[in-house]
This record gives C-alpha cells, structure tokens and sequence, in this order.
C-alpha cells in the first residue's frame, strides 16, 4: 500500500505516459536476459525493442539479491528522466518512449559489452586500485575508465588498447578507434550535462557509469541501457555521509526489513529530484532590436537560432538615430521586468544602435550588423571602434550571435548548457565520421 502512495507521487516525465502504459504492444521473442532487465522484440515495430526492468535490487555481482518492491518502477522513472534531459540536449540515446511503469521502449542494440566509468571526485574501487590517493581527490579533467562487462572475471579493468585489440563486431560495424573515440568524448559529455543538472539540486555527480550500443538500424554508436541509481554516485551537498546513491545498499551491514527502507527512501529521494532536473533554473531572454525592417531576415535567423536553445527571443524595430528616446523606452520597459534580458543590436552602416544601448544598460550588448558587400568592411568599425567604458561584443553572423547569447545564459541555465555541451560533441563526432569515411574511400 505504501509503496502504492509511492509509486502515485512519482515524477510525470512524459505527458503521453498514461497513454503509453495503455498501450498494447505485441512483443516477439526474448532477445536478451541479464541480471536486472529483459529485451523482448516489438513486433509492430522492426528496429525497436521493449527494455522491461526485474524488480530487485543487485550488489556485489549478485551475491546480495533482494527483491525490493517498487525498485524497478522507481528506477525506471529515473532513466526515463535522465534519457530525456540527454535527449533533448541533443545527445543521441536509444531511448524511445515510456511503456509502462517498469518498461520503456528503445532502439535495438547490439550491446558494447563495455562499462564507461566517468569520475569527478576518487572514491570506492578507485582508491582501491590507486593506493595513496586520499578519497576526495577531484578529477579535473574527468578520469575516464572502461571495464569489460565479463562476470565470471569480476568485470576487468581494461585499457583503449585492449578495447581495440579486442575487435568487436557489431550490427556489421566494427569498433574502431573512431568509435572508441566517440564513446569516450561522449562520457564525458553525459557526464558534464548530468553534473551541471545535479548542480541544481545542491548535489554533487561523483561518478557515473553507462554503456553504449550500436543502433542496428542507422548502425551509430549511441548511448543505450539505462540510467539508474545503480548507475552514479550522488553525493547532496557534496556530503558523502547524506549519500543516495546505491553505496548505501552495498555498506548496509544486515539486510533488515528496516535497512531496505532505508536505502528505498534514498531511491525514493533521487526519483523526486530526478524530475526536477527537467526544469529550467532561470528563464532568460533575447531582445533582438533592428534598425529597419529590412533587417527582418537577419534578425529571424537570430531568433530560429535562439528557438533552438530554448531562448524566447523578441524582435523590436528601433533606431538610435532617428528615435533615441524610443529605443531607451524599449529599453527600459525590459529592464524593468527583472527577466535576465540580452539585447542584440542589429544596424546596418554606423552601427549606434547597440554602442547607445550599451553605454545605458548593465545588461549583455551583441552588435550582429548585417553586412554589406559595399561598404561591410568600413561598416564594421562602427560597431569595434567604441568610447571607453562600453563592453558591447560584436559577432557577424546571426547563428553564432544567438550562441553567443545561450553561452551567456547557459551560466545559469542547466538546460541551455546542456544544449551547447551536446552541440559540441556532435560537431567533433561529424567531423570524425567524415574523416573516417573519407580515408575509407581513399583506401
Ligand atoms: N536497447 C537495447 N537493445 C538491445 N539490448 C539491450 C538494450 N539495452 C540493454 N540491452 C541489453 O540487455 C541485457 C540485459 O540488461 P542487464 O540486466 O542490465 O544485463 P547485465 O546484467 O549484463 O548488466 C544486457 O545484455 C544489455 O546490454
Ligand atoms: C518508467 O515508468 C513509467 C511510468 O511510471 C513508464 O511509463 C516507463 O516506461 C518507465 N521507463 C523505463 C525507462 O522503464
Ligand atoms: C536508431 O534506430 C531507431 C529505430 O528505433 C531510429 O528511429 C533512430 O533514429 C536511430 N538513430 C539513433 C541515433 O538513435
Ligand atoms: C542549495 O544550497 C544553498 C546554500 O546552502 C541553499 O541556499 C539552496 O536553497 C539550496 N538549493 C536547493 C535546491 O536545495
Ligand atoms: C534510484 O533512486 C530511486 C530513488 O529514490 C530508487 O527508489 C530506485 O530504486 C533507484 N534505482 C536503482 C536502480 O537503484
Ligand atoms: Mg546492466
């Protein structure tokens, strides 16, 4: 009953997910069995698979095998909210939909029987094999390691040479140093968003672990299994003693009715924050202010470019030659909302646009002028060349001056930096896949 009233309060990640549960999915054969899920192949729908969570908890390799009600539920709400704040981030993830309240539905992998552990601060195992390092140590950069996921040998520590000397072949693909290389980049990267989004929460990301696979249908390497509290340590206030991580379940000395209450309220604890995660911190905006309406184009760019990052953004028609006591009016009136406001100014030929505005507001000046083949060179003077005390910025193309303004949110927006810290990564992926696929054709 209590773990009903649980279950009730848990996070709403999806707004289709009671549609989703309803719905009846003809499932074809097991594919795969380990120890805390069951792959079933989805009939109706080639290329994808249902991903069923067991309702029981796993330490120490099984040794220690309890059946926790409502564990798996709550674990699985926590991969559904963690896989959509990657995913809409832009990380690409085999994570498809909700299904019901222990299954979700996913892309089919083939498995990379490796687990990628990603650190920020030394603790558990790692002070283990690393005598001398005093728990607490931070890892700046982020100490990357993988373990081959072979049970009978206690899950080794590997090196990328081993990895690469192992050769897997998977859904055709075999993995390479370019794959090798993406899967490394990208842990760091779900590591950073997923510690920027803890941050919120007043809790520190100690490490993580996750797994990729290989989508057989598109055959990219893309994040896949799931992430749980099995899967990181969380650290609140960066207190190891308030820890709510699954160390709790492992430390426990006697496993009592009242000790597995314990760590179910810890689980309990990260699932309600885990939907918070999904939440925006601050709400910004963009005010993109233009000289004349023949600026229209460029300024639409800049506002699709801020779409994309989830950055409301106006457009006003202004100009500081022609209507000064109007553009500080505009001025004022978005100053005096308290939204965290940056202005673009976007003037052709002498820019006063955004040197005026600059020199009358605490708030971020982007001059984005539009320029001309004429006279562009000349023109851009107008918006470097200031009086001293002005600390406008200048960038000449819209998308980038939208970016600039996300990068200058994003300080305080989890989820805005999130969107750029994905972007990042899928930049240097796209060049790396084209790199490979031109010394491929070369060869
Ligand atoms: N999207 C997916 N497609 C195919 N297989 C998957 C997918 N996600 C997870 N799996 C696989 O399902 C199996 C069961 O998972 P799990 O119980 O966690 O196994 P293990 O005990 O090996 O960690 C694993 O082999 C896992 O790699
Ligand atoms: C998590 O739970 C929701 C409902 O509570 C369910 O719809 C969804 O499929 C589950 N997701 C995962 C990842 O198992
Ligand atoms: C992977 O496969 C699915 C099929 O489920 C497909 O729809 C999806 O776009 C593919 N790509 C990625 C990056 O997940
Ligand atoms: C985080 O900690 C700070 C300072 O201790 C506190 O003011 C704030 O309310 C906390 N935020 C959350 C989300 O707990
Ligand atoms: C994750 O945390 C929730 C939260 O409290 C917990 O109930 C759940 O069992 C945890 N999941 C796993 C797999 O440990
Ligand atoms: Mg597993």
């Amino acid at each position: 009953m209590l773990t009903r009233f649980l279950l009730s309060a848990l996070c709403q990640c999806s707004v289709t997910e009671n549609e989703a549960s309803r719905e009846n999915l003809k499932l074809g054969k097991k594919l795969n069995e380990g120890k805390t899920k069951q792959i079933f192949e989805l009939l109706d729908e080639p290329g994808n698979v249902l991903v069923q969570s067991k309702d029981q908890i796993t330490a120490g390799n099984a040794v220690r095998k309890d059946q926790m009600e409502g564990k798996a539920a709550i674990a699985n709400k926590t991969t559904s909210c963690v896989f959509k704040l990657l995913q809409d981030a832009g990380i690409k993830t085999a994570f498809v939909r909700q299904h019901s309240e222990t299954a979700f539905v996913a892309s089919h992998c083939e498995m990379i029987p490796i687990e990628w552990v990603c650190r920020r601060i030394a603790t558990g195992s790692f002070l283990k094999r690393n005598p001398g390092v005093k728990e607490g140590y931070r890892f700046s950069p982020l100490k990357l390691e993988m373990f081959f996921k072979d049970d009978a040998n206690n899950d080794p520590q590997w090196s990328e040479e081993q990895l690469l000397a192992a050769g897997f072949e998977l859904a055709g693909m075999s993995i390479g140093r370019c794959e090798v290389d993406i899967m490394s980049k990208s842990t760091v990267a779900i590591f950073e968003i997923l510690e920027k989004a803890w941050a919120t929460q007043n809790c520190t990301l100690v490490d993580m672990k996750i797994e990729f696979g290989v989508n057989v249908s598109t055959k990219e390497v893309v994040l896949a299994d799931v992430i749980d509290n099995d899967s990181w340590r969380l650290w609140p206030s960066g207190d190891r003693s308030q820890q709510k991580d699954k160390q709790v379940y492992r430390d426990l000395k006697e496993v009592t009715p009242e000790a597995m209450q314990m760590v179910k309220r810890n689980f309990e604890w990260v699932s309600e924050r885990v939907k918070l995660l999904l939440e925006t911190q601050t709400s910004g905006r963009v005010v993109v202010l233009m000289g004349s309406t023949s600026d229209m184009a460029h300024c639409e760019r800049i506002r699709k470019a801020c779409s994309s990052y989830g950055i409301p953004c106006h457009l006003r028609v202004t100009s500081a030659h022609k209507g000064p006591d109007e553009t500080l009016r505009i001025k004022a009136e978005y100053e005096g909302d308290g939204v965290p406001t940056i202005f673009v100014a976007v003037a052709g030929r002498s820019n006063g646009l955004g040197p005026v505005m600059s020199g009358n507001t605490a708030y971020p000046v982007i001059n984005c002028p539009p320029v001309t083949s004429d006279w562009g060179a000349q023109d851009i003077w107008s918006s470097l060349r200031m009086p001293s005390g002005l600390g406008c910025s200048t960038v000449l193309s819209p998308d980038a001056a939208a970016q600039h303004a996300a990068q200058i949110l994003g300080l305080t927006d989890h989820l805005i930096w999130a969107k750029l810290r994905a972007s990042m990564l899928n930049t240097w992926v796209s060049l790396k896949q084209a790199d490979k696929k031109l010394q491929q054709c070369s060869l």
